[in-house]
């Protein structure tokens, strides 16, 4: 047990001079952050001496609050390890994420309100909290060479400069950009010079940084729909106006998008691996939609998140290569490729707007952790980041085909699959009958995360599925899973 330390004390406040006597203040406080969730279940909390010490109070009344919120279910004692938060609290108890959730996301989800993908302000969806099968976008982090990278972290850090150290350029590290530079030209089919690559914490970043730099050009943006949640909430945080655009068999439905919005100066797309859907955007598109964008003077903004993986064909190029007018804002990732926490990803800016872009970087958080983009770009140079793509591409080839396969012999005629041979997710269609945030919610019960297609619209009636990703899934959690997930749907 004194090998255990101790947690941090949460920021208790209690009122002397108050008549209700201290222990039912602690309790009281303690009970609040627990149904907020400002503690969470399975969290370990201070000893009852820690926090009387912290709180100079005796540890009685500690003791008494304790016993109480232990006697109400609150707490839990583990012999030996403490005291935690309990992990069976009734969903309906706790504030936000409870049972009359589910009506209100449904709902939201055709409202243009930021919450539109089933978040509550501040909680995740159960979904969002299982790392397991079927968690949308994780890679096989178990697949990473991690005793390479870890060499090379120590290498990086031992060296480490003045230059890794100190304060860097908004623009990315040197090296690191020119790595980029290259790969991008090589396997993307990407036009650009150096001068055009900015390094960001994740195509998150980037796709903050692209909405407040756009916003002296446009407040409204074309989305796909159903579309990535993930730009529906970096652009409606801008307060930029969202249009909905449909997506078909053939991508974003450009002459559509002229009808709803021909003013709009900027437009958000996924062209190689449509998010949710999973088609790649023909090329007859892109060029209405390159020449839309040059005639009106408008911006594009391509998010090529997990292109890497293409199975059945040669990876497509980006559509920015296609651009001779400068019109395209690239993004691209490492979350997929490596891992989501290496945090790191690019942009490539057109011209024009590089010193716009340098400003808003500058404001947000001025640059991207040297030592990892020094670390990185080793990884890159020696061979290592395209070894670990062709592995992965053969392993989440695997994974794709377990999955269908399961999913078929689950769920035989009612098996409906969406999306091309392509990335580390597909979309399993629901009959209409089915609620998908009701089946998400019952499958997250059985510890299988789905993620809900109808929380990608933003406005027209959403279509009812479940995301699947099976990156980060080896091939037996899929074969359980799918028998999970079978249950879930059935009793939904
Ligand atoms: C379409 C799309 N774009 C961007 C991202 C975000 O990636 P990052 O981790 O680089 O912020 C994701 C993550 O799932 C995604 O699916």
């Amino acid at each position: 047990m004194s090998s255990l330390s101790q947690p941090f004390c949460p920021p208790v406040t209690l009122a002397p001079a108050s008549v209700a006597p201290m222990y039912q203040q602690v309790y009281g406080w303690f009970r609040a952050a627990i149904l907020n969730r400002d503690l969470r279940p399975g969290q370990r909390l201070p000893s009852t001496r820690a926090l009387a010490g912290e709180l100079r109070i005796s540890r009685i009344t500690v003791l008494n609050a304790f016993e109480q919120l232990q006697a109400e279910g609150y707490l839990e004692t583990a012999l030996g390890s403490g005291t935690f938060v309990s992990k069976s609290i009734p969903d309906e108890m706790l504030s936000p994420y409870s049972g009359r959730a589910e009506k209100l996301t449904v709902k939201k989800s055709r409202s243009r309100s930021s919450e539109v993908d089933g978040r509550s302000r501040n909680h995740k969806p159960p979904w969002n909290t299982i790392l397991g099968a079927f968690r949308v976008s994780h890679p096989s982090v178990e697949d990473f060479p991690v005793n390479v990278w870890t060499r090379l972290l120590t290498k990086h850090s031992r060296s480490s400069s003045r230059q890794l150290m100190g304060y860097g350029d908004a623009m990315g590290y040197h090296p690191f950009r020119k790595a980029i530079t290259e790969y991008l030209r090589t396997t993307r089919g990407v036009r650009c010079d150096l001068s055009q690559v900015m390094v960001v914490n994740g195509s998150q970043q980037a796709l903050t940084i692209a909405a407040q730099a756009l916003l002296s050009h446009t407040k409204d943006i074309w989305l796909e729909e159903p579309g990535y949640p993930g730009a529906r909430r970096a652009f409606g945080v801008a307060k930029m106006n969202l249009i909905p655009v449909p997506v078909d068999r053939q991508g974003l439905d450009v002459e559509k998008g002229i009808r709803l919005c021909s003013k709009a100066k900027a437009a958000y797309i996924t062209p190689s691996h449509q998010y949710p859907l999973g088609m790649a955007m023909t090329a007859r598109r892109r060029m209405m939609l390159l020449d839309w964008a040059s005639r009106k003077g408008s911006w594009i903004i391509e998010d090529d998140y997990d292109s890497e993986y293409r199975f059945g064909s040669r990876p497509l190029a980006s559509l920015q290569g296609m651009d001779t007018n400068g019109r395209v804002i690239y993004i691209g990732t490492f979350s997929k490729v490596l891992f989501p926490a290496i945090r790191l990803g690019y942009m490539v800016i057109p011209h024009d707007l590089i010193s716009t872009f340098v400003e808003v970087r500058d404001a947000v958080d001025i640059f991207s952790s040297t030592l990892y983009q020094s670390v990185l770009t080793e990884f890159i140079n020696e061979g290592y980041f395209l070894r670990h793509i062709r592995n992965m591409r053969i392993l989440y080839l695997k994974r794709r085909r377990c999955l269908e396969e399961a999913l078929r012999k689950e769920l035989g005629s009612n098996c409906e699959i969406e999306g091309d041979d392509a990335g580390m997710h597909l979309v399993l269609m629901l009959p209409k009958e089915k609620n998908d945030v009701v089946v998400a919610r019952r499958a997250a019960e059985l510890g299988i995360s789905a993620t809900p297609l109808s929380a990608c619209f933003l406005e027209s009636p959403p279509k009812m599925g479940l995301i699947l990703g099976y990156g980060g899934a080896d091939e037996a959690q899929i074969i359980a899973g799918v028998k999970k997930l079978g249950i879930a749907i059935r009793s939904s």
